[in-house]
């Protein structure tokens, strides 16, 4: 598959770009706001296009857009409208009416969508899931990092910026993920920065039932951190790198009642969740499975539900 990437910034030159090739398919073209005449690097023969001529290249099959959160749905959707596959980064929507309107404008065009949460593609989720914990009930995530400069896209209101957006997204799709649902109770206390009107600091919690409960941190100005924990009734699980995971990871599970110095190790062999996620994209876009958004509108809809409740 040929693909054209909207954007050359850090996760499409550090990671989607890479993971395209080890793939094996094709960048054709790079897409920016200040095409270079000079060979990108790293890519040799591919050329720098504006964005529009990306998408009006006819050897281009499939996108990849990697711009700021609010440029994400206009842009999925020009792609759309010029029958390319897109692949677009998380979070994929700020509102749910845009995650319809992308799900419309696919069946439409019957070209392939998918947001790049990439974190599906790995096996430690899948693992997750799938172990005998019995009914969960309590379910702990922290992501933060510190970043402030203020030019950095996090860090722009007007661009979707903020904690919850950038990074609460994952803790929103683990319950999901975790669940199988959508939450029916949800809250979140924020703080917002005084200049930048971003939310720096989200304690979050989202219910399911009387008695399921996942508690999430997220943060853009906190000592860099990422984990998952797990309880249910039998016992329980915990990722160490569960979003920037490197290519070796294990999870550790322990049951009945064991405390930490108990648990067992489950070493998975090593991959790469981008090139997973490339891999599965492009072979859903050639056999034609049609787009369902169903679980990025539950991802959507929570974070809206989230932001409403914390008066964002
Ligand atoms: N899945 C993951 O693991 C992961 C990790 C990091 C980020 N992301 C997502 O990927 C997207 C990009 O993140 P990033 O870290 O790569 O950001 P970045 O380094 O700032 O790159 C964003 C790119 O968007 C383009 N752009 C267009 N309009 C812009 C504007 N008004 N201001 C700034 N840039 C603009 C620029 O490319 P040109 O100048 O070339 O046009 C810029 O390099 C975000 O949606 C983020 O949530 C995903």
């Amino acid at each position: 598959m040929k693909f054209g990437i909207l954007g050359w910034g850090k996760i499409a030159r550090t990671q989607l770009a890479p993971a395209i090739l080890e793939a094996g398919h094709e960048i054709a073209v790079v897409g920016s706001r200040e095409p270079g005449a000079e060979q990108i690097p790293g890519l040799p023969g591919v050329r720098w296009r504006s964005y529009e001529a990306v998408l009006a290249d006819s050897e281009v099959d499939a996108v990849y857009i990697a711009l700021p959160n609010h440029l994400h749905v206009p842009w999925t959707l020009r792609a759309l409208e010029a029958r390319k596959h897109v692949l677009c980064e998380k979070p994929m929507a700020l509102t749910v009416a845009e995650v319809d309107a992308v799900q419309a404008a696919a069946e439409q065009s019957q070209r392939h969508m998918q947001e790049a949460f990439m974190v599906r593609h790995h096996p430690q989720w899948h693992m997750l899931r799938d172990l005998p914990l019995g009914a969960l009930r309590s379910v702990q995530i922290g992501f933060s990092y510190d970043n402030r400069d203020p030019a950095n896209i996090r860090n722009r209101a007007d661009l979707g910026g903020g904690a919850l957006w950038d990074i609460g997204c994952y803790a929103v799709f683990a319950g999901i993920w975790l669940f199988g649902r959508e939450p029916d109770h949800v809250r979140l206390r924020a703080t917002n920065h005084a200049q930048w009107g971003t939310d720096v600091h989200a304690h979050g919690e989202l219910g399911w039932g009387g008695d399921a409960c996942l508690q999430f941190y997220v943060s853009t100005q906190s000592a860099a951190h990422q984990g998952v924990r797990v309880l249910g009734e039998r016992g329980w699980a915990e990722l160490a790198v569960p979003f920037n995971a490197p290519a070796r990871v294990s999870v550790r599970q322990c049951m009945d009642g064991g405390t930490s110095d108990k648990a067992t190790a489950h070493e998975l062999a090593p991959v790469n969740q981008y090139v997973e996620m490339v891999r599965a994209f492009a072979s859903t876009a050639q056999e034609g499975t049609a787009t369902d958004l169903s679980e990025s509108r539950a991802v959507a809809q929570t974070l809206v539900r989230l932001r409403h409740s914390a008066g964002l």
